[in-house]
C-alpha cells in the first residue's frame, strides 16, 4: 500500500483544454482562500446576492429565482426536471448527443413519460421531429433542448424550438451548461422558461455549482404543484427560502465555492459579456483553421459548430488514448476523449473561461504536431501554427 498521503498532495500544473474543468484564474483560486465564513453571516448572505445579480446579468434575465445550485450541472438537471414534472406528465427531449440523452434519462426517473425525438450526433436539434412529437402529445408539460452539445461540438439554435413549444403549452428547459459566457444566452428576451449551467466551463470557476433560472410560467407550475418535489435537495422551494426569502437553512452552502464564483462573475463584468464572447469566438476560429490544415476533421458543420469546445476526429491509425496520454505526460496539456458512440473516435478541445485564450491555441495546436507526428501521421510541422496565427492576424485587423 502507498503511503504517499503522508506527504501534501502537490497537483501538476497541467493546462486544461478539454470539456471542463477547464484552467481558472489565480484570481478565482486566491478568492478560494478567504476565510470561511458561516452560510447564515450576513456577510455571506451579501455574496449569495452578489452572485445572483451577477447571474441574472449574465443569463439577461430580471427572474428572481436565478441562483447557483450546490452541485455540477448535472443537480442543475434534476432541479429542473424534479421541480417542474410530475408523475405522469409528458416530457419531450431533443437529442442529439450524450447531454440529450442525459436529460431525457433524468426526465424519465422524475416520473414523465417521456418522448424523444433524435437526431445524428454532431447535428442540431430536429425541429420537424419537436414539432410531430408535440402535435403527437398534446399537453406536454417540458420541452428539453441542449443549447450547446459538449459531446460533439454543435450549437443548435433555440427560438424557433422555443415559439414553438410555447404555442402547443409546454414549458422550455434549456441546457446552457457549456454555452453561458462563451456563447449569447438570452433567457428574457428568448422566453426561456428553465436554463442552467455550471461553474467549471466558460463561467471560469472550478467544479461545484451550478447556476439555474427559473421564469414565471415555469414559477407557477412549481407553486401550485399538488405533489411534493421528489428531491429534498432540490427542492426549488425550499431553496427559494433560503437565496431569497426568509435565508432559513436548507442545507450548509458551498463557501469556497460560492467565493470563487463571485469572482470568475465579477472577472467577466471587468471583460464585458460581449467581449468575452468574441474572445471564445476567436480562438475557436483560430483553432479550427489550425486543426483543418493539419488535415483533420470537424464533426459539427461550419454553421452549427460550438466556439468553446471543438471536436474533431481522430485520424485513422492513431491511438486515442496514447495521444493523449503524450499530450498530458509531455505537455501538461489535458485533451478530453469522445463519449457516448464518439468514445475513441473524437477529441474535445476545450477553450472556455480563462483557457480561452490565443497562446493556449498555438500550444495544443504545436504540441498535437509532435504526437500525430510521431503516431505516424503526415504532419507539415508549422502548418497548423501558421493558420492559427493567420487567423488570429484577420480578427486582429493585421489583414493575415
Ligand atoms: C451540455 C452538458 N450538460 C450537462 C453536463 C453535466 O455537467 P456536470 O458534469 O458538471 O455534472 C455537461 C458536462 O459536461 C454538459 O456538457
Amino acid at each position: 500500500m502507498t503511503e504517499s498521503y503522508f506527504e501534501e498532495f502537490e497537483a501538476p500544473n497541467r493546462l486544461l483544454l478539454g470539456a471542463g474543468p477547464c484552467t481558472v484564474h489565480p484570481r478565482v483560486l486566491r478568492a478560494m482562500t478567504q476565510p470561511l465564513i458561516g452560510h447564515l453571516d450576513p456577510k455571506f448572505f451579501q455574496v449569495m446576492d452578489e452572485v445572483c445579480e451577477m447571474l441574472r446579468q449574465v443569463f439577461h434575465t430580471e427572474n428572481y429565482m436565478t441562483v447557483p445550485i450546490s452541485s455540477t450541472g448535472t443537480g442543475a438537471m434534476e432541479t429542473a426536471c424534479a421541480n417542474i414534472l410530475q408523475g405522469g406528465d409528458t416530457a419531450i427531449v431533443c437529442r442529439n448527443g450524450y447531454f440529450g440523452i442525459r436529460l431525457a434519462d433524468i426526465a424519465e426517473r422524475c416520473g414523465a413519460n417521456t418522448i424523444m425525438v433524435d437526431s445524428p450526433w454532431g447535428e442540431t436539434a430536429d425541429l420537424n421531429g419537436l414539432e410531430d412529437a408535440l402535435k403527437a402529445n398534446p399537453g406536454t408539460r417540458m420541452v428539453g433542448l441542449v443549447h450547446a452539445e459538449t459531446s460533439t461540438g454543435a450549437l443548435s439554435p433555440l427560438q424557433d424550438a422555443i415559439d414553438l413549444a410555447h404555442r402547443h403549452g409546454a414549458l422550455v428547459v434549456v441546457d446552457a451548461v457549456t454555452s453561458l459566457g462563451s456563447h449569447e444566452v438570452r433567457v428574457d428576451d428568448w422566453d426561456i422558461d428553465v436554463c442552467y449551467s455550471a461553474s467549471q466551463k466558460c463561467l471560469g470557476a472550478p467544479p461545484g455549482l451550478a447556476p439555474i433560472s427559473f421564469g414565471p410560467r415555469a414559477m407557477s407550475i412549481i407553486n401550485e404543484r399538488p405533489s411534493k418535489v421528489q428531491s429534498f435537495y432540490f427542492n426549488l422551494k425550499d431553496l427559494a427560502e433560503y437565496w431569497n426569502q426568509t435565508r432559513a437553512y436548507h442545507h450548509t452552502s458551498p463557501i469556497t465555492m460560492t467565493y470563487a464564483m463571485r469572482e470568475s462573475l465579477r472577472m467577466m463584468m471587468e471583460e464585458g459579456i460581449d467581449a468575452r464572447h468574441e474572445r471564445h469566438a476567436r480562438v475557436a476560429g483560430a483553432l479550427r483553421a489550425g486543426l483543418t490544415a493539419m488535415g483533420l476533421e470537424l464533426v459539427a458543420p461550419p454553421e452549427h459548430r460550438l466556439n468553446p469546445i471543438t471536436v474533431v476526429k481522430v485520424p485513422e491509425g492513431v491511438d486515442d488514448g496514447a495521444a493523449r496520454g503524450r499530450l498530458l505526460d509531455e505537455w501538461n496539456i489535458e485533451v478530453s476523449g469522445g463519449l457516448g458512440e464518439f468514445r475513441g473516435g473524437v477529441w474535445r478541445i476545450g477553450m472556455m473561461g480563462e483557457g480561452a485564450r490565443d497562446r493556449n491555441v498555438l500550444a495544443v495546436l504545436s504540441a498535437l504536431e509532435v504526437v500525430l507526428s510521431d503516431a505516424g501521421y503526415e504532419v507539415a510541422f508549422g502548418a497548423s501554427v501558421g493558420a492559427a496565427q493567420r487567423s488570429l492576424a484577420m480578427r486582429n485587423g493585421n489583414g493575415g
